[in-house]
Parts: C-alpha cells; sequence; structure tokens
C-alpha cells in the first residue's frame, strides 16, 4: 500500500459533568487524512490542509504530531506526505483537532499494518491533542476514535476507554454560534475553571455523571440525559458564550431534555428523544443566539460510529 485515508467523525465532550471524562461521536461532520509514502527515506513528514485555518506544520498540527510520534515509536523512516480536509470546524467545540488526530492515527496504523491495541491507538490520537489544547485528554479523541460513548477512565494512572453504545432514541441539536474564537481557544477555556471545587458541587457532578453512564447503559435516554448537569465547569466557562443562558432556556422549552456546552464551547448541545422534535430544538437555540447578536448554524444528529479506513 501507498497510501492510506481514514475519517474520523465530530464529537462533543463533557456532557455536562464528565469533564475531560466523557465523550459522544456525532454523526455530524467528519475529517478525512490521508497518508502517502513518498520517495525518500529521509522521515520526513509534510503536510497539505485543505483550508488554511489551522497549522500546515506536523509538529503544530494534531494530525502531524500524531504521526511523528507513531512513526518514532514504530522505527518508520519513510518520508510521509499527510493531507487533511477538515469537515469539523477548528475551535467551536465539536473535537476538530481530535478528529484529525483519529484520522491519522488510523490512517497510519492500516498503512504500516501496525499491531496497535485499541486503547494504545487513543493514546496516540490524543498526542494530538496537545497542539490545540495545551493538554492531552481523551475525551474527543477517544469517541472520534471508537464511536459511540466513552468513558475515558484513568483511574490509577491506567487509562482505559469503555466503550458504551448509545440508546438508540439518542438525538442532538449541535448550535455553532458564529463568533470569533482566539486561536488556542480550549486552553483558554481551560484556564479559566477553578483549581478547587466544593464537595457539594463535586457530590452533585458525580451523581449526574452516574446518571449519565448509568443511562447509557440502560439504553433510556431520559434517565442518560437527566444526569447533564455541570456545577463546576459551566458555571465557570458560560461567560465565554454569548446567550448561553436563553439558548439553554429556548432549547429546553421546546422540549430538549437537556443541554450543555459541547466540550470547551462555544457550541452548545441539545440532548433529545428521538430526532422528530430536533427542527424545533434547533430554531430555538438559533434564536437564543439571535437574541445574544450572534447568528449560528445548527446540526440535527446522532450518535456516530468511529475512526475507519475508506
Ligand atoms: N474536556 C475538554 C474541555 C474538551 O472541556 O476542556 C475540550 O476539547
Amino acid at each position: 500500500m501507498k497510501s492510506c485515508t481514514a475519517v474520523a467523525p465530530s464529537s462533543t465532550a463533557n456532557l455536562g459533568p464528565g469533564y475531560d471524562v466523557f465523550g459522544l461521536a456525532l454523526d455530524a461532520l467528519q475529517d478525512r487524512v490521508k497518508i502517502t509514502k513518498l520517495k525518500g527515506s529521509d522521515g520526513r513528514i509534510t503536510m497539505k490542509m485543505s483550508d488554511g485555518s489551522i497549522p500546515a506544520k506536523a509538529e503544530s498540527n494534531s494530525a502531524g504530531l500524531v504521526v511523528i510520534k507513531m512513526a518514532q515509536d514504530y522505527g518508520i523512516k519513510d518520508s510521509l506526505h499527510i493531507e487533511v480536509k477538515k469537515g469539523v470546524p477548528a475551535g467551536y467545540g465539536m473535537g476538530s483537532s481530535a478528529a484529525s488526530a483519529a484520522a491519522a492515527a488510523v490512517a497510519l496504523k492500516a498503512l504500516y499494518r501496525l499491531k496497535i491495541g485499541r486503547d494504545r491507538l487513543v493514546e496516540y490520537a490524543a498526542e494530538g491533542e496537545v497542539a490545540s489544547a495545551g493538554a492531552k485528554h481523551y475525551d474527543n479523541v477517544s469517541a472520534s476514535v471508537l464511536g459511540g460513548f466513552i468513558v475515558s477512565s484513568m483511574v490509577d494512572g491506567t487509562a482505559r476507554f469503555i466503550r458504551i453504545e448509545p440508546p438508540r432514541d439518542l438525538a442532538m441539536v449541535v448550535a455553532v454560534p458564529a463568533m470569533p474564537v482566539p486561536a488556542r481557544k480550549t486552553e483558554v477555556a481551560r484556564s479559566v475553571l477553578p483549581k478547587e471545587v466544593p464537595l457539594k458541587s463535586a457530590v452533585q457532578n458525580v451523581s449526574g455523571a452516574s446518571t449519565i453512564v448509568a443511562g447509557c447503559a440502560l439504553g433510556d435516554v431520559e434517565m442518560m440525559a437527566s444526569g447533564i448537569r455541570d456545577a463546576i465547569v459551566e458555571p465557570a466557562r458560560k461567560h465565554l458564550i454569548p446567550g448561553y443562558d436563553g439558548v439553554k432556556e429556548n432549547a429546553l422549552a421546546a422540549g430538549a431534555l437537556a443541554v450543555a456546552i459541547s466540550g470547551a464551547g462555544p457550541s452548545m448541545i441539545a440532548f433529545l428523544k428521538g430526532n422528530k422534535g430536533a427542527k424545533k430544538v434547533a430554531a430555538a437555540m438559533a434564536a437564543g443566539f439571535r437574541d445574544a447578536g450572534l447568528g449560528c448554524r445548527t446540526l440535527a444528529c446522532g450518535p456516530s460510529k468511529g475512526a475507519h479506513v475508506v
């Protein structure tokens, strides 16, 4: 094989109380990564982006970082060219850097027929998050690599990615506000978070997170959504999203079961039972952003399978 192409889905992280732990793959948008072996064996890694919006230098791009690390670990000396076709908008809380990283990891694994277990593959994909977030976190990449709902378990420092098939009638609407975002948005959104939290808030979030996992495992979308309440991260971040309260209130009034910031924002995500009410919820969320002076794009979606070769 001379080249290999993989696609990886967008994702939403946190789902309220599951900061850095919960991820859910979305069938809304995807990134496509093609890796080609070039003539020569100087280990040079070059990149081309489909748009000019994010760094095209391998060392500062999430897909590039993944390939560099995997090539080092597996002794790959070929010169490689990476082409990234972005479908997931960068900086809006839909796991854009994670989608490129996940597709790159899956494409390189297939190109060299590497024997890598799924947990290790997620670890490699997470190398790419350093490029955008300044820190390795697994919630978006694990969902983008594996699909479905993922609990990134870090008990005693060992990373394990537990996949649960989401309820069949889980539907979502993502509202992506038309606002400029800083270059290192995730880093900025992480810098506003408290270093310590009141015990009461921690208890509320553990309760919510446990309810989400139980609802997901039992296939009960209403139970799952009832846990999507965050007493720690969203209160600290909501000032970064003009219209946060209005979007949330509107979506709930229009029939959404729960609303959260999607990842580090500024997109907001509503959770529904079935997709019948999605249009109404989308219009309500758009009206919320409009009241705050912002346009927005809405995407009705469901859970997605993970990254795969095409
Ligand atoms: N869990 C991360 C955060 C997701 O909220 O900062 C960002 O991609």
